[in-house]
């Protein structure tokens, strides 16, 4: 079956996601932080600890979120929404192909600097660049349906805008 839109749990998932994201976000500078106490032999702070736990918590449950999110749209898929051009429907189809793959890799990178490699760290920081990038375009996508076409893909994601048009 194709689904018109996304489903209740699929929006839940991904307003989940970026709300976890904001989590990574608040809490990455307690990281650095334990890593330059520990190296300077100073005393590390019970809640910068704290902060590194929930850090590789909330990055582990991403990592659920986005295979869950895989499954569910490989399960039933769901239908393109519609483009003016059809550039930006080939740039939005590889933009959360990007994106689903940041999501992936990043837990993968943050588990092996903290437990296996120290190596990775730079390819988790590497990758952090990339999801911000791929950010700026994801929402500036939105941002050109929601404002300037004013068509019905934010609802899509579950947000409907008073100025919206029907369609
Ligand atoms: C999608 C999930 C994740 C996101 C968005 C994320 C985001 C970030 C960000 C923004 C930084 C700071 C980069 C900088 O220094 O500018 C960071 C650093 C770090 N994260 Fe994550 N993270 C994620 C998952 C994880 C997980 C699952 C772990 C560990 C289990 C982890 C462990 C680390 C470590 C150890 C650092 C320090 C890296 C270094 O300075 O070498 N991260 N992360
Ligand atoms: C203000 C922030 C955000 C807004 C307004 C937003 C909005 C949207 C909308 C409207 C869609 C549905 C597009 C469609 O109809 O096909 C979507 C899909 C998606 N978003 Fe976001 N998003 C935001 C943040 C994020 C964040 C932080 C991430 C990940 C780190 C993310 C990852 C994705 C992915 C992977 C999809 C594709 C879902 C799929 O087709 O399976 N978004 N977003």
């Amino acid at each position: 079956m194709i689904r018109k839109t996304y489903s209740g749990t699929q929006r839940v998932l991904h307003w989940g996601t970026f709300g976890l994201f904001l989590i990574q976000l608040w809490t990455y500078p307690a990281i650095g932080r334990t890593h330059h106490a520990a190296h300077l032999g100073e005393k590390v702070e019970g809640t910068d600890l704290m902060l590194h736990s929930i850090h590789a918590f909330s990055g582990g449950l991403i990592l659920v979120f986005a295979l869950v999110r895989l499954w569910l749209r490989y399960r039933e898929p769901v239908e393109p929404p519609v483009f003016r051009w059809d550039a930006v429907a080939t740039l939005s189809k590889l933009v959360h192909f990007a994106l689903y793959a940041m999501l992936i890799l990043l837990p993968i990178t943050g588990v092996l600097k903290m437990y296996v490699l120290p190596a990775a760290g730079p390819v988790h920081v590497l990758l952090t660049r990339l999801l911000y990038g791929l950010l700026v375009l994801h929402v500036a996508g939105v941002a050109l349906h929601a404002l300037f076409w004013r068509d019905n893909l934010l609802a899509r994601m579950g947000v409907k805008l008073p100025f919206q048009r029907q369609i």
